[in-house]
């Protein structure tokens, strides 16, 4: 896939941290340690735009990168400079969301998260897309039934008010894993059964209707293409 330059924005904690509502979004949800950050480099083929770490609990706020974004634009959104110019078409935003559930992050702390993501979900206009990363080898745990659920139950009612909503995508991550010596795309990993019905009677139970599945690896660039189809929606918005 055609990607031409992405630049970190700005880490948000709040609404009015985010930046201005001007393209499509696309938010990477998950538990910690599940490989949003690295997917993201993987993505936009960068080594460490977005910071990954062994140790769950490394992004600590909405990280937005801007793909496919204007240099002068770029310095618009960051410093707020009343620098006039066309939009980029094909421009949007990726946001790595912090881990859900992560255990060693104070209570208070947890629940700004937790209370950001329902707003953010609720009220961001131009997100397209909520890709929900989930292990290959485990499928969802317990911490992701919770995010299917709030996911489930805000898209749903936006969905039922006929309001604009976003597609629900589930990515899973780390399929190199799941092989020995899996290094190439030729040897990919593979679900297993009870993986797989885990996540349909999952989805099924939260109402997320039957979402794609996207089978993924960081290292092996596994699913790139796939996850690229739908993020091209998002920059068509
Ligand atoms: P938080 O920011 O804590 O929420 O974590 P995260 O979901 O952003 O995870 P991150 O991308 O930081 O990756 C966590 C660890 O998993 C790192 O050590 C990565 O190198 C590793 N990892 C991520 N994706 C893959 C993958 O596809 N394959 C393998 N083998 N390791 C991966
Ligand atoms: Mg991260």
């Amino acid at each position: 896939a055609l990607v031409r330059r992405t630049v970190f924005v700005t880490g948000a904690v709040d609404m009015e941290g985010c930046p201005e509502a001007d393209r499509g979004e696309v938010a990477f949800i998950g538990r910690s340690n599940v490989g949003k950050s690295s997917l993201v480099n993987m993505l936009t083929n960068r080594k460490s735009l977005a910071f990954t770490s062994k140790t769950p609990g490394k992004t600590q706020q909405f990280n937005y990168f801007a793909v496919n974004d204007k240099p002068e634009l770029a310095r618009q959104i960051r410093y707020g400079d009343d620098v006039p110019g066309e939009k980029d078409r094909d421009s949007f935003y990726i946001v790595d969301l912090p881990g859900f559930g992560f255990a060693k992050v104070t209570q208070q702390l947890r629940q700004q998260w937790s209370d950001f993501m329902d707003e953010y979900l609720q009220e961001r206009e131009t997100l397209q897309a909520v890709f929900h990363l989930i292990d290959a080898r485990h499928g969802p745990t317990d911490e992701d039934i919770k995010i299917m659920q709030k996911v489930g139950t805000i898209l749903g009612a936006k969905q039922q008010a006929k309001e604009h909503c976003a597609k629900y995508i589930i990515i899973l991550t780390k399929a190199d894993k799941n092989v020995k010596n899996a290094k190439s795309q030729s040897n990919p990993g593979k679900v297993s059964n009870k993986v797989m019905e885990k996540l349909i009677v999952t989805m099924k139970e939260n109402r997320v209707g039957y979402a794609p599945i996207v089978l993924t690896s960081s290292e092996t660039r596994l699913g790139r293409d796939e996850v690229w189809k739908y993020l091209r929606f998002a920059a068509e918005r």
